[in-house]
Protein backbone atom coordinates (compact mmCIF):
# COMPACT_ATOMS: atom_id res chain seq x y z
CA UNK A 1 0.00 0.00 0.00
CA UNK A 2 1.80 3.15 -1.38
CA UNK A 3 0.47 5.48 1.61
CA UNK A 4 1.12 2.83 4.54
CA UNK A 5 2.84 4.04 7.45
CA UNK A 6 5.70 1.64 6.04
CA UNK A 7 5.91 3.09 3.10
CA UNK A 8 5.59 6.55 4.05
CA UNK A 9 8.91 5.62 6.71
CA UNK A 10 10.56 4.14 3.67
CA UNK A 11 10.36 7.85 2.30
CA UNK A 12 11.71 9.95 4.90
CA UNK A 13 12.89 7.88 7.83
CA UNK A 14 16.58 6.79 8.66
CA UNK A 15 16.83 4.52 11.56
CA UNK A 16 19.46 3.50 14.05
CA UNK A 17 21.63 1.01 13.87
CA UNK A 18 20.29 -0.29 11.08
CA UNK A 19 21.54 -1.18 7.67
CA UNK A 20 19.72 1.42 4.93
CA UNK A 21 20.11 -0.90 2.02
CA UNK A 22 18.63 -4.12 2.92
CA UNK A 23 16.06 -3.10 5.70
CA UNK A 24 13.44 -4.94 6.38
CA UNK A 25 9.89 -3.30 6.90
CA UNK A 26 9.94 -1.56 9.80
CA UNK A 27 7.00 -2.45 12.42
CA UNK A 28 3.78 0.11 12.72
CA UNK A 29 3.82 0.09 16.70
CA UNK A 30 0.13 1.78 17.81
CA UNK A 31 0.55 1.07 21.44
CA UNK A 32 2.62 0.08 24.24
CA UNK A 33 0.98 -1.41 27.36
CA UNK A 34 2.87 -2.69 30.34
CA UNK A 35 5.14 -4.99 28.76
CA UNK A 36 3.54 -5.62 25.32
CA UNK A 37 3.68 -4.02 22.33
CA UNK A 38 0.90 -3.46 19.81
CA UNK A 39 1.65 -3.42 15.82
CA UNK A 40 -1.04 -1.87 13.24
CA UNK A 41 -2.51 -5.33 12.19
CA UNK A 42 -3.33 -5.95 16.23
CA UNK A 43 -0.08 -8.39 16.73
CA UNK A 44 1.06 -8.35 20.31
CA UNK A 45 5.01 -8.72 21.44
CA UNK A 46 5.87 -9.34 24.62
CA UNK A 47 8.56 -6.56 24.82
CA UNK A 48 11.54 -8.89 26.43
CA UNK A 49 14.21 -5.87 26.17
CA UNK A 50 12.30 -3.09 27.24
CA UNK A 51 12.94 -1.14 24.08
CA UNK A 52 16.76 -0.66 24.24
CA UNK A 53 16.68 -1.13 28.24
CA UNK A 54 14.73 2.03 28.98
CA UNK A 55 11.19 1.01 29.74
CA UNK A 56 12.08 -0.38 33.77
CA UNK A 57 8.13 -0.55 34.63
CA UNK A 58 6.69 -0.98 30.94
CA UNK A 59 5.27 0.58 28.35
CA UNK A 60 2.83 3.54 29.08
CA UNK A 61 2.81 2.99 32.81
CA UNK A 62 -0.68 5.34 34.10
CA UNK A 63 0.84 6.96 37.32
CA UNK A 64 4.19 8.46 34.89
CA UNK A 65 1.73 9.84 32.42
CA UNK A 66 -0.68 11.46 34.80
CA UNK A 67 3.05 12.85 36.18
CA UNK A 68 4.13 13.79 33.08
CA UNK A 69 0.84 15.87 31.84
CA UNK A 70 0.03 17.14 35.72
CA UNK A 71 4.03 18.98 34.94
CA UNK A 72 3.22 19.64 31.03
CA UNK A 73 0.26 21.67 31.98
CA UNK A 74 2.43 23.84 34.52
CA UNK A 75 6.30 24.21 33.10
CA UNK A 76 7.19 22.13 30.18
CA UNK A 77 10.77 23.30 29.50
CA UNK A 78 12.97 26.49 30.91
CA UNK A 79 16.33 27.49 30.39
CA UNK A 80 18.20 25.88 32.80
CA UNK A 81 21.33 28.82 32.85
CA UNK A 82 20.29 31.47 35.69
CA UNK A 83 16.64 29.41 36.70
CA UNK A 84 15.93 26.38 38.59
CA UNK A 85 12.55 24.48 39.06
CA UNK A 86 11.37 22.51 41.61
CA UNK A 87 11.67 18.50 39.70
CA UNK A 88 14.90 19.71 39.47
CA UNK A 89 15.88 20.15 42.57
CA UNK A 90 13.85 17.36 43.70
CA UNK A 91 14.75 14.88 41.56
CA UNK A 92 18.69 15.69 42.23
CA UNK A 93 17.87 15.31 46.21
CA UNK A 94 16.19 12.18 45.39
CA UNK A 95 18.90 11.19 44.13
CA UNK A 96 21.78 12.39 45.74
CA UNK A 97 19.92 10.23 49.08
CA UNK A 98 19.62 6.81 46.46
CA UNK A 99 23.16 6.08 45.02
CA UNK A 100 26.13 4.78 46.12
CA UNK A 101 28.87 6.30 47.46
CA UNK A 102 29.07 10.68 48.55
CA UNK A 103 27.73 12.02 45.46
CA UNK A 104 27.10 15.67 46.30
CA UNK A 105 25.98 17.53 42.94
CA UNK A 106 23.88 16.24 39.98
CA UNK A 107 24.63 17.47 36.12
CA UNK A 108 21.40 17.07 33.57
CA UNK A 109 21.99 16.25 30.25
CA UNK A 110 20.20 14.12 27.51
CA UNK A 111 20.64 11.00 27.27
CA UNK A 112 23.34 8.11 27.99
CA UNK A 113 26.04 9.39 25.51
CA UNK A 114 26.19 13.03 26.85
CA UNK A 115 26.15 11.52 30.70
CA UNK A 116 29.53 9.58 30.18
CA UNK A 117 30.82 12.92 27.77
CA UNK A 118 29.80 15.28 30.54
CA UNK A 119 31.88 12.44 33.27
CA UNK A 120 34.57 12.55 30.84
CA UNK A 121 34.78 16.23 30.36
CA UNK A 122 34.65 16.93 34.14
CA UNK A 123 37.54 14.46 35.01
CA UNK A 124 39.97 15.84 32.29
CA UNK A 125 39.08 19.43 33.52
CA UNK A 126 39.48 18.41 37.05
CA UNK A 127 42.75 18.24 36.59
CA UNK A 128 43.37 20.52 33.67
CA UNK A 129 41.84 23.26 36.79
CA UNK A 130 44.38 21.58 39.39
CA UNK A 131 47.08 22.61 36.81
CA UNK A 132 47.92 18.74 36.66
CA UNK A 133 47.90 18.68 32.87
CA UNK A 134 49.90 15.78 32.50
CA UNK A 135 47.43 14.30 33.60
CA UNK A 136 45.29 13.21 30.76
CA UNK A 137 44.93 9.59 29.67
CA UNK A 138 41.91 7.61 30.13
CA UNK A 139 41.77 3.85 30.95
CA UNK A 140 38.94 1.99 30.07
CA UNK A 141 38.01 -1.72 28.95
CA UNK A 142 38.33 -4.02 26.23
CA UNK A 143 34.68 -5.02 24.70
CA UNK A 144 33.26 -1.55 26.62
CA UNK A 145 30.50 0.69 25.14
CA UNK A 146 29.50 4.01 26.55
CA UNK A 147 27.83 5.62 23.54
CA UNK A 148 27.93 7.29 20.16
CA UNK A 149 29.24 10.85 20.75
CA UNK A 150 32.91 11.03 19.90
CA UNK A 151 33.73 11.17 23.40
CA UNK A 152 31.71 8.50 24.22
CA UNK A 153 33.01 6.49 21.18
CA UNK A 154 36.41 7.10 21.92
CA UNK A 155 36.09 5.30 25.07
CA UNK A 156 34.58 2.62 23.53
CA UNK A 157 36.32 -0.78 22.49
CA UNK A 158 37.46 -0.15 18.65
CA UNK A 159 35.03 -1.62 17.08
CA UNK A 160 32.08 -2.31 13.91
CA UNK A 161 30.14 0.38 15.63
CA UNK A 162 33.66 3.35 15.75
CA UNK A 163 35.38 1.61 12.37
CA UNK A 164 34.88 4.47 10.32
CA UNK A 165 36.22 6.92 12.91
CA UNK A 166 38.80 5.77 14.67
CA UNK A 167 41.67 7.89 13.28
CA UNK A 168 39.76 11.35 15.12
CA UNK A 169 39.22 9.32 18.23
CA UNK A 170 41.50 10.26 20.99
CA UNK A 171 43.47 7.95 22.41
CA UNK A 172 43.08 5.51 25.58
CA UNK A 173 44.72 3.13 27.78
CA UNK A 174 42.15 -0.07 26.99
CA UNK A 175 42.78 -3.03 29.74
CA UNK A 176 40.68 -5.88 30.22
CA UNK A 177 38.27 -6.47 32.69
CA UNK A 178 39.52 -8.21 36.16
CA UNK A 179 39.64 -11.56 35.53
CA UNK A 180 39.33 -12.90 39.04
CA UNK A 181 39.51 -11.91 42.40
CA UNK A 182 39.05 -13.01 45.93
CA UNK A 183 35.41 -13.85 46.18
CA UNK A 184 36.91 -16.82 43.98
CA UNK A 185 39.59 -17.90 46.96
CA UNK A 186 42.34 -17.24 44.82
CA UNK A 187 44.53 -13.93 44.30
CA UNK A 188 44.99 -11.30 42.02
CA UNK A 189 45.08 -12.85 38.76
CA UNK A 190 48.94 -12.88 37.58
CA UNK A 191 47.38 -11.16 33.95
CA UNK A 192 45.76 -8.53 36.22
CA UNK A 193 48.44 -7.42 38.03
CA UNK A 194 50.86 -7.77 34.85
CA UNK A 195 48.53 -5.62 32.80
CA UNK A 196 47.82 -2.84 35.93
CA UNK A 197 51.56 -2.50 36.28
CA UNK A 198 52.40 -1.40 32.97
CA UNK A 199 49.88 1.82 33.25
CA UNK A 200 51.40 5.03 33.61
CA UNK A 201 49.71 5.87 36.73
CA UNK A 202 50.61 9.32 37.36
CA UNK A 203 49.06 10.21 33.77
CA UNK A 204 46.31 8.40 34.64
CA UNK A 205 43.15 11.34 34.69
CA UNK A 206 40.22 8.55 34.91
CA UNK A 207 38.82 5.06 34.96
CA UNK A 208 35.74 4.58 32.78
CA UNK A 209 33.99 1.29 33.50
CA UNK A 210 30.73 -0.35 32.85
CA UNK A 211 30.04 -2.13 36.35
CA UNK A 212 29.78 -5.95 36.30
CA UNK A 213 28.17 -6.05 33.23
CA UNK A 214 29.29 -4.92 29.85
CA UNK A 215 25.63 -4.10 27.68
CA UNK A 216 26.24 -3.50 23.92
CA UNK A 217 29.78 -4.85 23.99
CA UNK A 218 28.00 -8.42 24.30
CA UNK A 219 26.67 -8.92 27.34
CA UNK A 220 29.60 -9.57 28.90
CA UNK A 221 29.62 -10.59 33.44
CA UNK A 222 32.32 -10.23 35.52
CA UNK A 223 33.05 -10.11 39.24
CA UNK A 224 32.45 -7.39 41.60
CA UNK A 225 35.79 -8.33 43.88
CA UNK A 226 38.01 -8.24 40.86
CA UNK A 227 36.44 -4.49 39.51
CA UNK A 228 36.79 -3.81 43.54
CA UNK A 229 40.22 -4.60 43.60
CA UNK A 230 41.31 -2.51 40.43
CA UNK A 231 38.84 0.55 41.83
CA UNK A 232 41.15 0.01 44.88
CA UNK A 233 44.31 0.64 43.38
CA UNK A 234 42.84 3.36 40.99
CA UNK A 235 41.75 5.15 44.29
CA UNK A 236 45.39 4.87 45.66
CA UNK A 237 46.45 6.25 42.41
CA UNK A 238 44.27 9.40 42.67
CA UNK A 239 42.47 8.43 39.48
CA UNK A 240 39.20 9.76 39.01
CA UNK A 241 36.59 6.67 38.86
CA UNK A 242 33.39 6.99 36.71
CA UNK A 243 30.80 4.49 36.70
CA UNK A 244 29.27 4.20 33.89
CA UNK A 245 25.42 2.93 35.28
CA UNK A 246 23.74 4.09 32.16
CA UNK A 247 22.63 0.34 31.54
CA UNK A 248 23.08 -1.15 35.29
CA UNK A 249 21.03 1.90 36.95
CA UNK A 250 17.64 1.27 38.62
CA UNK A 251 17.52 -2.04 39.52
CA UNK A 252 18.83 -4.20 36.27
CA UNK A 253 20.97 -6.38 37.91
CA UNK A 254 19.28 -6.93 41.08
CA UNK A 255 20.16 -3.81 43.69
CA UNK A 256 19.46 -0.25 42.60
CA UNK A 257 22.78 0.49 41.46
CA UNK A 258 25.58 -1.96 40.21
CA UNK A 259 28.02 -0.08 42.19
CA UNK A 260 26.45 -1.20 45.31
CA UNK A 261 27.88 -4.83 44.72
CA UNK A 262 31.49 -3.23 45.49
CA UNK A 263 32.79 -1.60 48.31
CA UNK A 264 34.93 0.61 46.39
CA UNK A 265 32.57 3.79 45.28
CA UNK A 266 32.61 6.04 41.78
CA UNK A 267 33.56 9.56 41.97
CA UNK A 268 30.97 10.27 38.91
CA UNK A 269 28.42 8.28 38.49
CA UNK A 270 26.64 7.93 34.49
CA UNK A 271 23.02 7.80 34.92
CA UNK A 272 19.79 7.36 31.83
CA UNK A 273 17.65 4.47 30.13
CA UNK A 274 15.64 3.55 33.17
CA UNK A 275 15.63 7.32 34.80
CA UNK A 276 12.47 8.24 33.69
CA UNK A 277 11.16 4.71 33.29
CA UNK A 278 12.36 4.80 29.63
CA UNK A 279 9.45 7.63 28.93
CA UNK A 280 11.82 11.06 28.34
CA UNK A 281 15.05 11.54 27.26
CA UNK A 282 17.07 12.98 30.37
CA UNK A 283 20.91 11.93 31.26
CA UNK A 284 22.43 12.78 34.69
CA UNK A 285 26.18 12.89 35.80
CA UNK A 286 26.67 13.19 39.71
CA UNK A 287 29.95 13.95 41.22
CA UNK A 288 31.32 14.07 44.63
CA UNK A 289 32.54 17.09 46.52
CA UNK A 290 35.99 16.44 45.25
CA UNK A 291 35.45 16.86 41.78
CA UNK A 292 32.92 19.65 42.16
CA UNK A 293 35.24 22.05 44.10
CA UNK A 294 37.83 21.86 41.53
CA UNK A 295 35.53 23.92 39.48
CA UNK A 296 34.91 26.60 42.48
CA UNK A 297 37.55 28.94 41.20
CA UNK A 298 37.79 32.83 40.95
CA UNK A 299 39.24 31.86 37.19
CA UNK A 300 36.23 32.34 35.07
CA UNK A 301 38.13 30.07 32.55
CA UNK A 302 37.97 27.29 35.02
CA UNK A 303 33.73 27.19 34.48
CA UNK A 304 32.12 24.00 33.61
CA UNK A 305 31.13 25.23 29.88
CA UNK A 306 29.06 22.35 29.00
CA UNK A 307 24.92 22.48 28.49
CA UNK A 308 21.87 21.50 26.19
CA UNK A 309 19.21 22.89 25.12
CA UNK A 310 16.90 20.81 27.45
CA UNK A 311 19.19 20.21 30.21
CA UNK A 312 17.22 19.10 33.13
CA UNK A 313 13.85 19.19 31.42
CA UNK A 314 10.73 19.94 33.70
CA UNK A 315 9.13 16.71 31.74
CA UNK A 316 11.74 14.37 32.36
CA UNK A 317 12.63 15.34 35.71
CA UNK A 318 8.89 14.66 36.82
CA UNK A 319 8.84 11.77 35.03
CA UNK A 320 12.08 10.41 36.63
CA UNK A 321 10.69 11.41 39.75
CA UNK A 322 7.77 9.24 39.09
CA UNK A 323 9.73 6.46 37.91
CA UNK A 324 11.69 6.49 41.09
CA UNK A 325 7.84 6.33 42.69
CA UNK A 326 7.41 2.98 41.19
CA UNK A 327 11.28 1.65 41.73
CA UNK A 328 11.09 2.11 45.62
CA UNK A 329 7.61 0.36 45.75
CA UNK A 330 7.89 -3.26 47.79
CA UNK A 331 5.93 -4.72 44.88
CA UNK A 332 8.55 -3.55 42.27
CA UNK A 333 11.29 -4.49 44.55
CA UNK A 334 10.15 -7.61 45.07
CA UNK A 335 9.24 -8.04 40.96
CA UNK A 336 13.26 -7.60 40.56
CA UNK A 337 14.00 -10.26 43.10
CA UNK A 338 11.23 -12.80 41.02
CA UNK A 339 12.78 -11.95 37.61
CA UNK A 340 16.24 -12.58 38.94
CA UNK A 341 15.41 -15.94 40.49
CA UNK A 342 13.16 -17.14 37.11
CA UNK A 343 16.51 -16.72 34.94
CA UNK A 344 18.58 -18.61 37.29
CA UNK A 345 16.16 -21.54 37.12
CA UNK A 346 16.13 -20.90 33.23
CA UNK A 347 19.61 -21.01 33.23
CA UNK A 348 19.93 -24.24 34.55
CA UNK A 349 17.26 -26.19 32.39
CA UNK A 350 18.42 -24.43 29.36
CA UNK A 351 22.27 -25.42 30.15
CA UNK A 352 20.91 -29.20 30.57
CA UNK A 353 17.92 -28.92 27.54
CA UNK A 354 20.84 -27.64 24.84
CA UNK A 355 24.24 -27.94 25.94
CA UNK A 356 25.86 -27.97 22.49
CA UNK A 357 23.73 -25.05 21.42
CA UNK A 358 23.96 -22.77 23.96
CA UNK A 359 27.36 -21.58 25.65
CA UNK A 360 27.74 -19.22 28.44
CA UNK A 361 24.66 -18.83 29.90
CA UNK A 362 24.70 -15.88 32.74
CA UNK A 363 22.43 -14.40 34.63
CA UNK A 364 22.68 -10.97 36.90
CA UNK A 365 19.06 -9.88 38.77
CA UNK A 366 17.01 -9.35 35.46
CA UNK A 367 19.75 -9.66 33.01
CA UNK A 368 20.32 -13.13 31.19
CA UNK A 369 22.41 -13.60 28.33
CA UNK A 370 24.31 -16.64 26.91
CA UNK A 371 25.57 -17.16 23.40
CA UNK A 372 24.23 -19.47 20.32
CA UNK A 373 26.57 -21.57 19.26
CA UNK A 374 26.56 -20.92 15.69
CA UNK A 375 29.05 -18.73 13.56
CA UNK A 376 31.69 -16.91 14.74
CA UNK A 377 30.70 -14.67 18.11
CA UNK A 378 30.28 -11.40 17.22
CA UNK A 379 27.96 -8.53 16.53
CA UNK A 380 28.24 -9.00 12.59
CA UNK A 381 26.97 -12.41 13.08
CA UNK A 382 23.63 -12.67 11.36
CA UNK A 383 21.63 -15.48 13.10
CA UNK A 384 20.70 -12.97 15.45
CA UNK A 385 18.47 -10.83 12.86
CA UNK A 386 17.10 -14.39 12.02
CA UNK A 387 16.03 -15.04 15.90
CA UNK A 388 14.38 -11.40 15.71
CA UNK A 389 11.89 -12.46 13.25
CA UNK A 390 11.28 -15.65 14.51
CA UNK A 391 10.63 -14.77 17.95
CA UNK A 392 8.19 -11.88 16.73
CA UNK A 393 6.35 -14.38 15.05
CA UNK A 394 5.58 -16.26 18.04
CA UNK A 395 4.48 -13.02 19.98
CA UNK A 396 8.46 -12.00 21.43
CA UNK A 397 10.20 -9.34 21.06
CA UNK A 398 13.77 -9.92 21.47
CA UNK A 399 17.44 -7.99 19.77
CA UNK A 400 20.28 -10.39 19.67
CA UNK A 401 23.49 -8.75 19.60
CA UNK A 402 25.02 -11.08 17.26
CA UNK A 403 25.11 -14.59 18.57
CA UNK A 404 24.34 -13.37 21.68
CA UNK A 405 20.34 -13.75 22.73
CA UNK A 406 19.89 -11.65 25.93
CA UNK A 407 16.69 -10.75 27.98
CA UNK A 408 16.55 -7.44 29.91
CA UNK A 409 12.87 -7.45 30.48
CA UNK A 410 10.78 -4.81 32.34
CA UNK A 411 9.73 -5.01 36.05
CA UNK A 412 6.28 -5.59 36.02
CA UNK A 413 6.48 -8.76 33.58
CA UNK A 414 4.35 -11.50 35.29
CA UNK A 415 5.42 -14.88 35.97
CA UNK A 416 3.89 -16.36 33.09
CA UNK A 417 4.34 -13.86 30.36
CA UNK A 418 8.56 -14.38 31.35
CA UNK A 419 7.83 -18.12 31.19
CA UNK A 420 6.21 -17.38 28.00
CA UNK A 421 9.26 -15.62 27.01
CA UNK A 422 11.13 -18.54 27.70
CA UNK A 423 9.24 -21.11 26.37
CA UNK A 424 10.01 -19.00 22.66
CA UNK A 425 13.69 -19.22 23.38
CA UNK A 426 13.09 -23.00 24.05
CA UNK A 427 11.13 -22.88 20.59
CA UNK A 428 13.76 -21.43 18.56
CA UNK A 429 16.89 -23.50 19.56
CA UNK A 430 14.68 -26.41 18.89
CA UNK A 431 14.33 -24.90 15.55
CA UNK A 432 17.83 -23.98 14.79
CA UNK A 433 18.78 -27.20 15.94
CA UNK A 434 17.34 -28.39 12.86
CA UNK A 435 18.20 -25.82 10.40
CA UNK A 436 21.90 -26.48 11.35
CA UNK A 437 21.69 -29.75 12.41
CA UNK A 438 25.54 -30.65 14.34
C1 LIG B 1 26.62 1.51 29.38
C2 LIG B 1 26.08 2.48 28.36
N1 LIG B 1 26.55 3.73 28.34
C3 LIG B 1 26.10 4.64 27.47
C4 LIG B 1 25.13 4.31 26.55
C5 LIG B 1 24.64 5.34 25.58
O1 LIG B 1 23.33 5.69 25.88
P1 LIG B 1 22.39 6.42 24.82
O2 LIG B 1 22.05 5.39 23.80
O3 LIG B 1 21.21 6.86 25.61
O4 LIG B 1 23.15 7.56 24.25
C6 LIG B 1 24.62 3.01 26.52
C7 LIG B 1 23.62 2.62 25.53
O5 LIG B 1 23.35 1.49 25.29
C8 LIG B 1 25.12 2.07 27.45
O6 LIG B 1 24.67 0.81 27.47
Amino acid sequence: MPNSLKARDKQVIWHPYTPQKYMPDPIPIVKGEGCYLTDADGNRYIDAISSWWVTIHGHAHPYIAEKLYEQAKTLEQVIFAGFTHEPAVRLAERLLNVLPGQFSRIFYSDNGSTATEVALKMALQYWWNKDHKKRNKVLAFNNSYHGDTFGAMSVSDRSVFTRAFHEKLFEVVFIDTPAVGPANGREQSAVDSQQWASIPWDEVACIIYEPLVQGAGGMLMYEAAGLNALLKQCREQGVICIADEVMTGFGRTGKLFASSYMEEQPDIICLSKGLTGGTMALGVTACTHRIYEAFLQDDTLKTFFHGHSFTANPLACAAALASLDLLEKETCLRSIERIGQQHQQFAASLATAFPSATKNIRSLGTLFAFEIVQGKDEYLNTIGKVITQKALSKGVYIRPLGNTVYLMPPYCITENELNKVYEVIRELLGELQTIYPK
